[in-house]
């Protein structure tokens, strides 16, 4: 696929063409910032700009809370009271890291959820999918293990619980499990390969979004029709699409302050709202909590991996067939990374050819029970491993894999699609009539 025509940068004066002859970083941040976008995206389009700022934010304040942490069974705990009651801006700087990893996680679901409603994961952008996938499992990786740092009961049993998980896999899980531990057990040498690996990967995702942004830019955004940008010529491009910088930045802009107005107040006035209250005792190998719970944007995978339990159906034929090496356990393993392995591969079971969700009437009820399901498996996976809420665990994961697997290659074949507009240009305009009371609203105006 051709890249949308649009101008490019011209070195005009002899400093600019000298430049430009060594290193051409200046037409590099040129056509980066005048990118041609879509004209018609929406507010779901802001994720990636606040995902971007939660990166920066993360590093930003991590690094200078490793100036004051110490990475030591023994001094761990009672550093972070150091950062909170000793540091200038300690308790500030400590707040904004915390809530900020749940800012991230919720800008990355609402940036998986648009993906997935949009059909932005579908030819030709699948590469832009995958490598996003490649990062939200980093971002588990790394705030996972961010958790265990403060060295409180929820760190050492959630590292204990989910360490452990490794240990299931046949044959090859105790070497693993040891090698993650540095041991036998959790104690000072994890506490430390956690540390050191939680500074790193997120420069792997600096690195991952880099290329996650050349991919789009490669390919040009999807937007909420999911009809390309012309590429025929520039002049017809440019009716369908607006530089960048200034609109989308700008629009950007506006909305990251007005959510960075709610984190900030959220920091300020409640900032262990989204904690345990158990993280501000300090490990104890000796007491096991009454309920390990891990934060809230694990919980929906938390969910599927309890859910399947030695007396499940499924896990009975799978022990039996494979002789033992699959149980419960593994199988629960399997269960929670296979919960993303299909998320992954949604651009080759969607066998759909129209892409945005908007023209799909089947598929939009599909979708959101999928994201009613999420917010249940959420709410499950903070309930204790008991009836109902094991049986409902099955039938939410049940569901979680029956979309991606039964339902989005079955919907393809059987959904009639609603007419798509011919252009951007022509369904922006029908949005504008729409907005401006009807007047001059056509048949391709979209359904919503
Ligand atoms: C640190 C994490 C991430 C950052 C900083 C990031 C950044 C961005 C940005 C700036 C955009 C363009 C604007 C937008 O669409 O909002 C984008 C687009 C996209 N992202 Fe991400 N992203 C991240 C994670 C993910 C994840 C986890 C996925 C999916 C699993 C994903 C999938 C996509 C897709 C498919 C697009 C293309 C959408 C389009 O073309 O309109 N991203 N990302």
């Amino acid at each position: 696929m051709a890249g949308i025509p649009h101008d490019h940068y011209e070195p005009k004066s002899s400093g600019e063409k000298w430049l430009h002859r060594r290193l051409p970083i200046v037409s590099l941040i040129y056509d980066t910032l005048m990118i041609p976008t879509p004209k018609n995206l929406n507010w779901m389009w802001i994720w990636g700009i606040v995902l971007t700022f939660c990166l920066v934010l993360q590093i930003a304040t991590g690094v200078v809370l490793a100036m004051h942490y110490t990475p030591n069974v023994d001094m761990a705990f009672a550093s972070i009271e150091h950062i909170m009651r000793d540091v200038n801006g300690g308790a500030m700087l400590r707040y904004v890291h915390m809530n900020g990893a749940s800012l991230f996680f919720i800008a990355v679901y609402a940036h998986i959820f648009r993906g997935l409603y949009y059909g932005s994961y579908k030819e030709p952008r699948e590469v832009t999918w995958i490598i996003g996938i490649l990062i939200f499992v980093l971002m588990m990786g790394t705030a996972f293990m961010g958790y265990v740092l403060p060295w409180g009961q929820m760190s050492f049993w959630g590292a204990t619980v989910i360490t452990g998980l490794f240990g299931a896999i046949p044959f090859v899980g105790e070497p693993i499990q040891t090698l993650l531990l540095g041991g036998p057990a959790v104690d000072n040498a994890t506490l430390n390969r956690f540390f050191s690996l939680h500074y790193l990967l997120p420069f792997l995702i600096v690195g991952l979004v880099a290329v996650h942004i050349w991919a789009f830019h490669t390919t040009g955004n999807n937007n909420p029709t999911g009809v390309e940008v012309r590429r025929a010529s520039k002049e017809e491009a440019e009716k369908d699409t607006v530089p960048f910088w200034p609109y989308y930045v700008l629009k950007d802009l506006f909305a990251l302050a007005v959510i960075l107005a709610i984190f900030f107040a959220i920091v300020g006035f409640m900032p262990n709202y989204l904690g345990h209250p158990d993280n501000y005792i300090e490990a104890n190998p000796l007491s096991t909590p009454a309920h390990i719970v891990p934060e809230w944007y694990f919980l929906p995978f938390y969910a599927i991996l309890r859910a399947f339990t030695s007396d499940v159906w499924v896990v009975i034929i799978a022990e039996f067939v494979t002789g033992g090496i699959i149980d419960a356990k593994f199988f629960g393993v399997l269960a929670m990374f296979g919960a993303i392995a299909v998320m992954a591969l949604a651009p080759w079971l969607d066998t759909s050819s129209v892409r945005s969700g908007r023209y799909r009437p089947m598929f939009k009820w599909w979708f959101w029970i999928l994201v009613a399901d999420f917010f249940f498996l959420m709410w499950l996976g903070a309930m204790p491993a008991e009836e109902p809420y094991a049986t409902f665990s099955l039938i939410g994961s049940a569901y979680w894999f029956g979309y991606f697997l039964v339902i989005l290659p079955l919907m393809g074949v059987i959904e009639k699609p609603l007419e798509q507009p011919e252009t951007i240009e022509a369904a922006f305009a029908a949005d504008k009539a729409k907005a401006n009371g009807g007047a001059g609203a056509t048949d391709a105006t979209p359904a919503e």
